[in-house]
């Protein structure tokens, strides 16, 4: 049902935990599934210089996080708000189409996160 890279994230993930003194901090969650999500930035210079994650979720959500955080790392916060559920989805060797939500869920908190930025 999963792909080798989902597990791979899943299991081992790059960005998994909490920055010191982020930027900027985005959230989201949700109530059907219970599933939450926080995102950490730190930024220079409207880019993104670091990120880490916390999720409380699936295996879908926590490979997707650890997937946009590998997206968004070094871009610009501009660039960052174009990463879709579907590029990670295909980063991620294609979600099952009942997980697809959880991606979508990922962009939320990015989202979230940069619309925080003055
Ligand atoms: Fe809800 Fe994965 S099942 S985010």
């Amino acid at each position: 049902m999963y792909s080798e890279e989902i597990m791979k994230r899943f299991t081992n993930p790059k960005f998994f935990g909490k920055l010191d003194n982020p930027d900027l901090i985005g959230n989201a969650g949700n109530p059907q599934c219970g599933d939450l999500l926080t995102i950490y930035l730190k930024i220079s210079r409207k880019k993104i210089t670091d990120i880490k994650f916390e999720t409380l979720g699936c295996v879908s959500a926590i490979a997707a996080s650890d997937m946009v955080c590998e997206l968004a790392k070094g871009k610009t916060l501009k660039k960052a708000l174009e990463i879709s559920s579907t590029d990670i989805s295909k980063q991620l060797g294609n979600l099952p189409v009942l997980k697809v939500h959880c991606a979508q869920l990922v962009t939320q908190a990015l989202k979230d996160a940069i619309r925080k930025y003055k």
